[in-house]
């Protein structure tokens, strides 16, 4: 499939069916993370493949109680070094957590090439996340996200319009609700 058809069907899914992932397809999966850009190569990612079923629950529990994370048969734990990625991205930022959050949208558009369905799960308490998966004092979480056969055929949620949100040679405001 043409890769803006990949982009255009992706949705968030929220109900998984039980079926495995064929070990090739989740190769592919993982594969498109690893090929991801980061600042200057640094790669300051490690993802958690988490198949247990109790350990699934609980990191549903650990983010906000969003139990259909523990539906899927995969969730992956997207983890970052700040200490290892970029130091002066714009000169003002580290650069891991945009670094990750790259490697986790090849990861989804990936999936979405192979059937499979995401979720970026934002809404989690790092803090109780860590100590379940042994993650090390000075590795961040980034998002969790479930991998799973779709159960759902969500609707389009909507997007701004291209005019809206790209503008000509300089910085151009939109309106008082728009930036
Ligand atoms: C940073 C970030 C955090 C998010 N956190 C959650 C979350 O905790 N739970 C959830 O169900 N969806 C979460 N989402 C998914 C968004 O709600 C979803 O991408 C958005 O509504 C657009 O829908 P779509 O992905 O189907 O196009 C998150 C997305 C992003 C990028």
């Amino acid at each position: 499939m043409k890769i803006l058809d990949i982009i255009r069907k992706r949705r968030s899914i929220r109900k998984y069916k039980s079926d495995s992932i064929p070990d090739d397809v989740m190769d592919r999966v993982m594969e498109a993370a690893r090929l991801a850009p980061s600042g200057k190569n640094g790669q300051p990612w490690k993802f958690i493949l988490v198949k247990d079923k109790e350990m699934k629950e609980k990191l549903a529990e650990a983010s906000r109680g969003q139990m259909f994370i523990a539906n899927a048969p995969v969730v992956i734990v997207a983890c970052g070094f700040p200490d290892k990625s970029y130091q002066r991205q714009g000169n003002y930022m580290k650069s891991w957590s945009i670094d990750v959050a790259c490697a986790i949208d090849h990861l989804m558009l990936q999936a979405q090439e192979d059937g499979l369905g995401t979720c970026w799960i934002g809404a989690f308490e790092e803090k109780e996340v860590k100590p379940l998966l042994n993650i090390p004092e000075d590795v961040k979480v980034l998002a969790l996200t479930p991998l799973g056969y779709p159960d759902e055929e969500p609707h389009d949620r909507g997007r701004k319009p291209t005019n809206e949100i790209f503008c000509y040679e300089k910085y151009e405001s939109f309106g008082s609700s728009l930036n």
